[in-house]
């Protein structure tokens, strides 16, 4: 079965042809992000009306990409929830429009759920042995900071979230605070990367053993630091970097390692545009082989939105595991 994704919850217009719930034949991503970078954020109305112009193209490029005609697709999946009302509604409402006039099934799917999904894909020339269920789940994006326990692809449970700002809007304002322009979180890691070490720390708040975060308070802390050191600039950005993603990183590994013991699971699946971290990356896998959990990250390009991921999950809301 050849499905085709269309995804367009934030600045992303994307479109993608996936076989058989696995296969990745064409996986095409355009972005407005450059138009959004001299407002420090994205700008929803920006946003899907870029989306318009380009969603014809990228739809069409996707099937090109993948050599099919639309006649092949067996099904049409679309992003429905969560993101930017108006950017669902340009991908919702297309999706809509492909389905009824080619007669073909449409099938809406849960953005957050398709980030886990995307460790589950492969390339056409790839032959990857797929995670093993149950697994733990952690979503870590730009609106998103939650972990789950996965059973299977129609049976997920919620097991904590953050209570304030998501981990990659925590990267995104310290960056902002640090001028290191949006998004924050490529400019953050590789930043870090010139600081070996630092005395500084910006503990994240603790929630004892609940499962949930909190990354506002981790946030503030910078900001002071930052406000109370720049008049006299005797502060090292690449430190202050440096010793904020230690922390973020450290209370991701940390939470997610507690839900794997308390559930006993050995999986452990990451997912979202924060999973492209490159410290989160190596910790986390150092770690949890310590504990003999398995850890699967997506490949780099699936870790941020993409359409792929919502017509590999869209796959299993027909088809039971
Ligand atoms: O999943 P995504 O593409 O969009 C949402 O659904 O939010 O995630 C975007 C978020 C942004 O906050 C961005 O700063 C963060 O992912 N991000 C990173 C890295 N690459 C992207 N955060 C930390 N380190 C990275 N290398
Ligand atoms: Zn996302």
């Amino acid at each position: 079965m050849r499905i085709l994704g269309i995804e367009t919850s934030c600045d992303e217009t994307a479109a993608a042809v996936v076989q058989g719930g696995k296969v990745v034949l064409s996986n095409v991503v355009v972005s407005s992000l450059s138009e959004h970078q001299k407002f420090g954020g994205i700008i929803p109305e920006l946003a899907s009306r870029r989306q318009l112009d380009f969603i014809n193209d990228v739809v069409a490029k996707s099937l090109t990409d993948a050599h099919l005609k639309l006649s092949d697709i067996d099904a049409v999946a679309v992003t429905i929830t969560p993101g930017l009302l108006g950017s669902l509604l340009v991908g919702t409402c297309f999706a809509r429009a492909l389905s009824f006039s080619t007669h073909k099934p449409l099938m809406e799917v849960d953005h957050i759920q398709a980030h886990l999904y995307a460790n589950f894909l492969i390339d056409s020339s790839g032959n990857k042995k797929p995670p093993a269920l149950p697994a733990i789940g952690l979503v870590v994006s730009g609106g998103h900071t939650s972990l789950y326990l996965i059973r299977n692809f129609r049976h997920i449970k919620l097991l904590g979230q953050t209570l304030d700002d998501a981990a990659g809007e925590a990267f995104d304002k310290v960056a902002k605070i640090l001028n290191l322009g949006y998004p924050g979180g490529p400019a953050i890691d590789k930043l870090a990367k010139e600081a070996k070490r630092t005395k500084l720390t910006f503990p994240c708040a603790d929630l004892g053993n609940s499962l949930n975060f909190s990354f506002s308070g981790i946030k503030t802390s910078v900001l002071y630091y930052v406000k109370k050191h720049q008049t006299l600039k005797n502060f090292s950005t690449k430190e202050v970097a440096y010793a904020f993603q230690k922390s973020v990183v450290d209370t991701l590994i940390k939470k997610c390692l507690e839900a794997c013991q308390k559930y006993s699971i050995k999986t452990l699946l990451i997912g979202g545009g924060v999973a492209a971290n490159s410290t989160l990356r190596s910790e986390l896998l150092k770690k949890a082989s310590l504990k003999k959990i398995k850890v699967y990250f997506p490949a780099l390009k699936l870790c941020l939105d993409n359409a792929a991921m919502i017509a590999g999950l869209a796959y299993h809301h027909r088809h039971q595991n």
